[in-house]
């Protein structure tokens, strides 16, 4: 089979496409046909060489596809299934611990870059049969991140207000669920392009940050005068603007750091709001069956920028580092 590693110093045209043997699986594993994969932030830290990782370590926390064959003691899942891998190994259930989220797919143990994995069973759900595996693989770093935030760390209710920023993963990820619970959405993009796609998606409004770079005031008229419910924060840096569009008791879910900037604002302002902040990775696999189950009964469907084939993964990082895309970029087999 084939798959890809990265080469040290890790960098885009270090990337390797190599052959390698399929290894059967040992008990309690699947082998697993990986049909597609997802890019997320995180991978493209990874195999710039801005995160570390080891040599030959095969990138990509996100893949789904089938199961081709179980080891023994395997109940959950039969030859044939279709899968969706999970992106802390080690998390099943129960809240974040330091062993839980000590490892990263693609990052510390390999991830998804592969025609074939062998891995244990617990580390995957079943795939909602609404969904391809295309689709299935755009779910489990950032539309888990975008479900964690509004529903397990907050709880967004019918006639809330969530405030999104930009048009990437996340954010429209963000989006889509905010509207199946029933709350209105404002976004936050850098084009008039973007922001009728994110109308048309369903935002009420859509703010152009560039054209509107104070936009706090704005968001807070938008929203009933009173201000956005939930942000779930991907940008970072300076969130004076951020803090002001929020409602009293709204919460605050930090999530990404898009600007690369430490996070700043007002604590004066924060506690006369008496904002909510929490601050999340991803989730655990029990989110992921829960997060899978509402998307199935909701028959939402994930929104999928350009496709790109494995062996050009280099140039699918390229492409998202331009900033062009809206929801997903995948990689399809
Ligand atoms: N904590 C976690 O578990 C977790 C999980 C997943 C991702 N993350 C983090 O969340 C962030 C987003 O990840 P992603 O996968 O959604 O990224 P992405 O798909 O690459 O999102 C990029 C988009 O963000 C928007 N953007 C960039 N700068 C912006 C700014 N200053 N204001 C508003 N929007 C801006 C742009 O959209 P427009 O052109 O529309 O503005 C851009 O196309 C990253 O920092 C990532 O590391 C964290």
């Amino acid at each position: 089979m084939k798959r890809i590693e990265i080469a040290l110093p890790a960098s885009l045209d270090n990337l390797r496409l190599v052959e390698r043997p399929i290894r059967r699986p040992g008990a309690g594993e699947l082998l697993v046909k990986v049909m597609a994969n997802s890019l997320n932030f995180h991978d493209a830290l990874v195999v710039r060489g801005i995160l570390s990782s080891a040599a030959g370590r095969v990138p990509l926390s996100d893949g789904a596809g089938h199961v081709v064959e179980v080891g023994a003691d395997v109940q959950a899942f039969k030859a044939g299934d279709r899968v969706t891998g999970t992106f802390f190994p080690n998390w099943q259930d129960g809240p974040a611990t330091v062993e839980r989220v000590a490892q990263m797919r693609g990052e510390h143990v390999d991830g998804f870059a592969s025609e074939y994995v062998t891995l244990p069973a617990d580390q995957f759900t079943h795939t909602p049969a609404t969904l391809t595996d295309a689709q299935a693989a755009t779910l489990p770093c950032a539309a888990l991140t975008a479900w964690r935030a509004l529903t397990v760390a907050s709880t967004v209710k019918p006639g809330d207000t969530v405030l999104v920023k930009g048009s990437g993963g996340v954010s429209v990820f963000a989006l889509q669920f905010a509207l199946m619970f029933g709350a209105q959405v404002i976004a936050l993009t850098s084009s008039s392009e973007k922001a009728a796609r994110l109308r048309q998606l369903g935002a009420t409004h859509v703010i152009n940050y560039r054209e509107t770079p104070d936009w706090g005031d704005l968001v807070r008229q938008l929203s009933n005068a009173a201000g956005a419910d939930h942000v779930v924060e991907v940008v970072g840096g300076d969130l004076t603007q951020t803090i002001k569009a929020m409602q009293v008791n709204g919460h605050l879910a930090l999530v990404g750091a898009l600007s690369r900037q430490p996070v700043q604002f007002s604590t004066l302002a924060a506690v006369t709001a008496n904002i909510r902040i929490s601050a999340i990775t991803v989730g655990s696999r029990t989110h992921q069956a829960q997060m899978m189950h509402a998307i199935e009964q909701a028959h939402l469907l994930p929104v999928l920028d350009r496709h790109f084939e494995l062996p050009a993964l280099a140039d699918a990082f390229r492409y998202m580092e331009t900033q062009k895309h809206l929801g997903k970029i995948v990689i399809t087999r």
